[in-house]
């Protein structure tokens, strides 16, 4: 880290001012926690922060969970390529799940001669070292490990809202459902200790945070591994009594691990956010099996069942891929079967995109895409529908929503999040943001409400 201070003062000094750094997400909430790590080191290194991508530094965190996460990477570099041309000393950096890929990898190398380092998702904590030495004059720098080697646990971080923040319990994936690359790009599933997780939002809420959301690829399997073993119902009772700490959530849940314990504490605990993201990804249990997702139509309807039988007030969204090869149209109506008889308050819908080195990339049957586009545009409709009627369900109500923002369009007004994590306009001003208060939903509007102060 003393390296990149000294190379980012040499590079200040040839700019003639203080460098600007600009960190972009491309992925998921995983993807956003690595990114504010990024920001904290380039803080640290005397970087300001950069508000767009005409920054001297631009680190792009990306995505390949589906392809267009790729395409919107490699239109990006074309556009950042021209402005490179303009400003000569600015550096391009790619990171994260798609630098895990030794053809996208090879790609960047061949084709995109101006990126100037590039790492993976296992040694982002060498950023220092690596973007020191390009500023060092080394020409492009690029180091990606195919394994994780120690978990970090001491980088600096810089969060990009003072009162909220994600903190990781585990990291990589050990489900290899049959259609994704997670388990791949970020390796073996890997859990924190409990006690460095507290520590850190311990920390936290000493810094303001009040809440947290707890961050993994299956938070239902986290403890295993461990010299001492716990669950994840007790990590999140135990981050529940964290002074300071008003809401906690979590993501994602995998339905194969969802245990009794967790309904128990969540529906016994009220700081525990009345939302559960419970990815289905299909309602056929022929389809489920192929995906390898090791439970069954009725085994999911049965869970969600039972969730909102314990807690009412609960709201369960999912996320459901379309087009998963060898789906017929029976398939298809059990997926719309388990949207109907679950009522999710929302769904993100998916359309399957085939990933290199997946099962699924290979089976037979993929399925026609506009019979897809077809089958997307009726699932989209469905959902939208149910949420639209389902998700307002507490209008009338008085409930707490956490500030985060003024509303734009409307001055005097600003936007909070509720529990249940929809959204609600009412009346203030930037003073609030951050606080929860109370707020009586008056206005139902398709997804969110308007309301005023209670
Ligand atoms: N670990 C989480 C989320 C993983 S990625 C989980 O298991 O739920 C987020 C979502 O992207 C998944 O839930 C899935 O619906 C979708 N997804 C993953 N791979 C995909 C692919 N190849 N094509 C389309 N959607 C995909
Ligand atoms: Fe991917 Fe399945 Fe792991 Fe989620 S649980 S990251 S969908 S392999
Ligand atoms: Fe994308 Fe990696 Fe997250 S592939 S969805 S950023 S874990």
């Amino acid at each position: 880290m003393e390296h990149l201070v000294e190379m980012t003062a040499a590079y200040a000094a040839r700019l003639g001012r203080v460098p600007t750094a600009f960190v972009q997400t491309f992925g998921c909430q995983m993807n956003a926690r690595d990114s504010e790590k990024l920001r904290g080191i380039l803080q640290d290194a005397g970087f300001a922060e950069g508000a767009d991508e005409t920054a001297d530094v631009v680190v792009i965190n990306t995505c390949t969970v589906r392809e267009n996460a790729n395409e919107r990477l490699y239109g990006h570099l074309g556009h950042l390529n021209s402005m490179k041309r303009e400003h000569p000393d600015k550096l391009i950096v790619l990171c994260g799940c798609m630098m895990q890929e030794p053809d996208e990898v090879a790609r960047v190398r061949r084709t995109y001669s101006f990126v100037d380092v590039v790492f993976g998702t296992h040694n982002l904590y060498r950023f220092p070292e690596l973007l020191a030495r390009r500023l060092g004059g080394e020409k492009r720098v690029f180091e990606v490990w195919e394994a994780p080697q120690e978990m970090v646990e001491e980088l600096p971080k810089k969060r990009e809202v003072p009162y909220k923040s994600g903190v990781n319990i585990s990291f990589g994936c050990d489900n290899f459902c049959s259609y994704c690359i997670v388990p791949y790009v970020r390796g073996r599933e890997r859990s924190r200790r409990p006690e460095d997780i507290l520590e850190e939002v311990r920390r936290l809420a000493a810094d303001g945070v009040i809440e947290i959301m707890l961050l993994g690829q299956n938070v239902n399997s986290y403890g295993k591994g461990l010299a001492e073993p716990i669950t994840f119902a007790q990590l999140l009772e135990q981050v529940c009594a964290v002074p300071g700490i008003e809401r906690v959530r979590f993501m994602t849940s995998h339905p194969k691990d969802l245990s009794d314990d967790l309904i128990a504490v969540m529906a016994r605990e009220p700081k525990v956010c009345r939302h559960l993201h419970l990815p289905m990804q299909s309602g056929s249990t022929r389809i489920l099996k192929a995906m390898n997702r090791r439970y069954t139509k009725e085994g999911y309807l049965a869970l969600a069942g039972k969730i909102k039988a314990a807690i009412p007030d609960l709201h369960l969204t999912t996320d459901i891929i379309v087009g998963f090869p060898g789906e017929t149209e029976e398939d298809f109506q059990e997926t719309l079967d388990v949207v109907r008889r679950v009522r999710f308050d929302s769904a993100f819908t998916f359309i399957y995109s085939p990933r290199t080195g997946t099962p699924a990339a290979s089976m037979p049957d993929q399925v026609a895409p506009e019979v897809v586009k077809g089958r997307f545009a009726r699932l989209l409709d469905l959902v939208q529908t149910i949420g639209s009627e389902e998700s307002l369900r507490e209008l009338g109500q008085t409930l707490p929503a956490l500030v985060e923002d003024v509303d734009g369009a409307h001055p005097g007004r600003v936007t909070g999040r509720l529990g249940n994590n929809v959204m609600v306009h009412f009346d203030g001003g930037p003073e609030l943001i951050g606080r929860i208060v109370d707020v009586s939903l008056d206005e139902a509007h398709g997804f969110y409400y308007i309301g005023h102060r209670a």
